[in-house]
């Protein structure tokens, strides 16, 4: 058993989610709200450890009325637990989980722990199989995937996203550093991509959200 996971990001027209240097601000402010609806809808929020030390988000809902019981557990994806001590994920705003592996130092498990809950998922990478059974376990039954490309990519490659939501804004940022919606090693032939059944599409400000459903093979 594991969560219903959503992918959501945004995206320029050619699907950058960041530019080389990392800058990651693409969408408007309506879209922000709608993140933030999801944000308070879901159990979970889920992010990889490098969109934690690019971006130091805080992942709770604070761009629409809210109590602190609406904040949803922030789970991070980083095997060798180097989630800085200092960063806003580990405040007490609300629940965090960091995910890590055998392979993490003990010492920076152990300092973690100080301040938040750690798991233990596989061995040299965190196993994501892994992780969806125990945050099941934990009671999550709905989870938002918010990047970044490689955690995409390692979920959508494991069958383990059921619904991708995308806020497209009309600018193109090009250049081949620049992060896209999906990265790690990618498919070989497009009769293996992930296929995907329009769900909706609507305008929001001046961006455009399109949602789909992931088709399990
Ligand atoms: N526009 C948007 O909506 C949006 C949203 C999110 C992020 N972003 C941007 O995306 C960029 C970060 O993306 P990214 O691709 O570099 O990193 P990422 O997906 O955030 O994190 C990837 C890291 O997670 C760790 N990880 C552990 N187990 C994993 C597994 N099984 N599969 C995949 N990753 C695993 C790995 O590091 P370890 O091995 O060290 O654990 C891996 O390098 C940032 O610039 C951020 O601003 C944009």
């Amino acid at each position: 058993m594991r969560p219903y996971v959503i992918l959501n990001s945004a995206m320029t027209l050619d699907g950058k989610i960041a530019t080389k240097t990392g800058s990651s601000e693409i969408s408007g402010p309506e879209d922000l709200i709608r993140v933030h609806k999801i944000r308070k809808e879901v159990d979970a929020i889920m992010v990889g450890i490098n969109t934690v030390l690019a971006d130091d988000p805080r992942l709770t809902v604070h761009k629409i009325p809210s109590v602190p019981s609406d904040n949803p557990l922030r789970v991070v994806v980083d095997s060798r637990a180097r989630t800085p001590l200092e960063f806003r994920i580990l405040n007490t705003d609300a629940p965090t989980l960091i995910a890590v592996s055998e392979s993490a130092d003990p010492q920076k498990v152990e300092a973690l722990k100080k301040k938040v809950d750690v798991v233990s998922c596989g061995d040299k990478r965190v196993d994501l199989q892994c992780l969806m059974a125990e945050l099941h376990g934990r009671g999550v039954k709905t989870l938002m995937l918010e990047g970044g490309s490689t955690l995409n990519y390692s979920m959508l490659s494991q069958g383990l996203v059921d619904e991708v939501r995308v806020c497209i804004a009309p600018m193109i940022a090009g250049g081949r550093d620049s992060k896209t919606l999906v990265d790690g090693e990618g498919i070989g032939h497009m009769k293996d991509a992930f296929k995907m059944e329009f769900k909706k599409s609507y305008s929001l400000g001046k961006d455009m959200v399109v949602e789909y459903h992931v088709v399990h093979e």
